[in-house]
């Protein structure tokens, strides 16, 4: 492969608009990278079937390179030309696309998703967004676009462009200013590879959802257990999702020094006293949280720039719905590193 210029460049702004999505696209088709809003958080775009722009990709992150992308394509069709789905499959997909759910299904005989994008496994990942700005641009592309997060590797996801914009300008062409993000967090990822559907990964659309329309599913292997040698979805890596600050979970009191992060109505003892305080849903509402988690973690690292030793403590929030993801996405926050 190629060595992937890192030159620092100017990163433009995009408007929401047709001459923005139009600009997006012919800088996607020429192999350069634009980050893009969608429903879940923003996705950092490149042509899913031009190795040498995925490679760039993958620099511009910093990613590990055995971790594979999510190809975004307009609809069930165009799916089913880079993926194998099983009745199972095409049974998510007729219930949950346009929306936030990624199937991993077999790769598709004369898929033209790169193997670089799926980063050699033999199955890939497809999602069908519903974010009229990244459906208008995937459109324009005319060709599958790989799009992770738009962080920069192990950074919590961008739901804001001045997210992008702090982690990857310079590193990146252009970014689609589309505001915040509706739900906040990243799609759920179910594998159909043959037997019943595995959750990957929590998110967007709630388990209970997804059981609805095909039953119980099975879970994500333990990250530290037999299956680690062949992780069936590598991205997971126990610490991820990270703000420079420690993060402490179930916190029921704010120690000094710390800035908190709240739920609902219950104040923490000493929370009065905290650097910054701020509430992921102060009517206890499990989708704005979801939609806050990412921009006030943000913050308040933001906030503890620069402090000795402090970090974020979380009050304890509700496991079920939306909750799941929420205290996944925190639970590899507060991993040790
Ligand atoms: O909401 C989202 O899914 C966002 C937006 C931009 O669409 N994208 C996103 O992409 O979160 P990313 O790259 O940050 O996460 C994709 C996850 C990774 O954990 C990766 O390991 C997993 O999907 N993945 C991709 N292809 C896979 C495959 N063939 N098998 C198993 N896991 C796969
Ligand atoms: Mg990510």
């Amino acid at each position: 492969m190629s060595q992937t210029p890192s030159i620092a460049r100017a990163t433009r702004l995009l408007p929401p608009d047709a001459a923005g999505i139009a600009e997006a696209a012919a800088l996607l088709r020429s192999g350069r990278l634009v980050a893009f809003p969608t429903e879940t958080v923003y996705g950092l775009g490149a042509d899913a079937t031009d190795a040498r722009a995925v490679a760039a990709l993958y620099a511009a992150k910093g990613r590990p390179q055995f971790n594979p992308l999510i190809a975004h394509v307009t609809g069930l069709e165009a799916a089913q030309a880079e993926g194998a789905l099983d009745p199972t499959a095409q049974a998510l997909a007729r219930a949950f696309w346009p929306g936030a759910l990624t199937l991993v299904v077999p790769a598709a005989r004369g898929a033209k998703v790169c193997d670089l994008a799926r980063a050699g496994l033999d199955s890939v990942a497809l999602r069908v967004p519903v974010h009229p700005l990244a459906r208008s641009l995937i459109e324009a592309v005319g060709r599958p676009v790989a799009a992770p997060s738009a962080n920069r590797s192990g950074h919590v996801s961008p739901t804001e462009a001045p997210h992008v914009m702090a982690d990857l300008e310079t590193r990146i062409d252009a970014v689609i200013d589309g505001g915040s993000t509706a739900i906040g967090l990243e799609s759920t990822i179910i594998a159909c590879l043959g037997g019943k559907p595995r959750l990957l990964r929590s998110g967007g659309v709630t388990r209970e959802a997804v059981e609805r329309v095909v039953g119980p599913l099975l879970d994500v292997p333990d990250e530290d257990g037999p299956e680690r040698a062949s992780p069936l979805s590598p991205g997971l890596l126990a610490s991820h999702y990270a703000p420079a600050a420690a993060v402490r979970l179930d916190a029921r009191d704010i120690r000094p020094g710390e800035a908190a992060l709240l739920f609902g109505r219950t104040r923490p003892r000493g929370v009065a006293s905290a650097v910054a305080a701020l509430n992921l849903s102060a009517s206890g509402d499990l989708a704005e949280a979801a939609a806050n988690l990412f921009a006030h973690l943000r913050a308040l690292d933001a906030r503890l720039a620069g402090l000795n030793g402090a970090g974020i403590a979380v009050a304890p929030i509700p496991s079920e719905g939306l909750g799941e993801a929420i205290n996944d996405r925190l639970r590899r926050a507060a991993a040790e590193r």
